[in-house]
């Protein structure tokens, strides 16, 4: 199956939404062919939403939005079992996310308890409520999104949390000819509305699958790792990247190498991928932050550092 293909016919549609990001819309679909979920992390206003929306529509498959508030309540996520007087029996009834997409919107504006109750749908792929475990659909994908952490009522998300994101990525504001083209585009009409799917669910698992395929040599494998322990040995750095992190850099990596048309992982899929797989996952510590120094800045030099194998 042609993924470069079929990935790009779906950036093109996304794109037509949100203008002048051809990277992070390809970020955003290499974490859905990765089988993984989305962190986007921004100010207010710069096409979150537009996003997950558009990605949404691209594909044929259920959708839902949960707009996260501090009274949401985690069986609004996850669903609740009901009392059924005419069969006498609870009925599972249920919660936002029994569904493939899951737009979970401004996620740091609900209590812990309720974004615990996502993270373990997140992870596990199923819900369990009064004791009964309920599977959740494949594709199975949830996009949060959520305004930088020093916001007033909001909560950061712990460590453990972050660490079930694939990737956090940041859009940003457009240049300057995008925002005139932003302008022209949506002036006189509705992008959004106007998006029709282009490809289905199974389709997407089909890609999730020869992702998996997608060829890694043993050098390549070695190379992870060396990035990864170098992350947890950094004397900046009081929490590394975790072996979750490993397997999602590795999955990240063969993504980008099918979205870039090849059958094999190279050293530069690795480069590419690090930063939004890593990134989010590090804590700094006190005398690092004190020395302006940021996630960035200490993943770039343990990049620089390791020895990439030739390939
Ligand atoms: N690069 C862009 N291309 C096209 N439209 C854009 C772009 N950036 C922002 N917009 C437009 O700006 C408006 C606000 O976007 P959106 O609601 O997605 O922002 P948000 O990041 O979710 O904001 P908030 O944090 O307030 O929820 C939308 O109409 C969206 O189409
Ligand atoms: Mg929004």
């Amino acid at each position: 199956m042609d993924i470069q293909k079929i990935v790009e016919k779906m950036a093109d549609n996304i794109e037509m939404v949100l203008v002048g990001k051809r990277k992070i819309i390809l970020l955003t679909l290499i974490t859905l062919i990765s089988d993984g979920h989305l962190l986007i992390e921004d100010v207010p206003g710069v096409g979150k939403t537009s996003l997950a929306n558009a990605l949404a529509k691209t594909i044929d498959c259920g959708f839902t939005r949960i707009q996260f508030t501090p009274d949401t309540l985690p069986s609004d996520v996850t669903g609740v079992s009901v009392y059924n007087m005419k069969t006498s029996q609870f009925e599972f009834s249920h919660g936002a996310v029994m569904n493939h997409i899951i737009l979970a919107d401004e996620i740091n504006r609900t209590s812990p308890k309720t974004q615990a109750s996502l993270l373990e749908a997140m992870e596990e792929g199923q819900v369990t409520v009064d004791g009964i475990t309920h599977k959740l659909p494949h594709p199975f994908m949830v996009i949060a999104t959520q305004n930088p952490v020093d916001y007033l009522g909001t909560y950061n998300l712990p460590e453990a949390q972050l660490d079930r994101f694939l990737m956090r990525i940041s859009i940003g504001y457009p240049e300057k000819q995008d925002e005139a083209q932003m302008l022209a585009l949506y002036i006189d009409n509705e992008p959004l509305a106007n998006l029709t799917p282009v490809v289905d669910g199974k389709t997407i698992e089909q890609m999730q699958s020869a992702v998996r395929g997608i060829e890694m040599h043993p050098d390549i494998r070695a190379y992870i790792i060396d990035l990864i322990s170098a992350t947890r040995k950094n004397a900046s750095l009081s929490l590394g990247a975790s072996p979750r992190a490993s397997i999602a850099l590795a999955r990240a990596a063969q993504a980008h190498a099918a979205v870039n048309g090849r059958g094999f992982v190279i050293p530069d899929d690795v480069r590419t991928m690090a930063g939004p797989v890593l990134q989010h996952r590090f804590v700094l510590t006190p005398e690092a932050r004190l020395s302006r120094q940021t996630p960035k800045t200490i993943l770039d030099e343990i990049i620089h550092k390791t020895n990439a194998p030739n390939i």
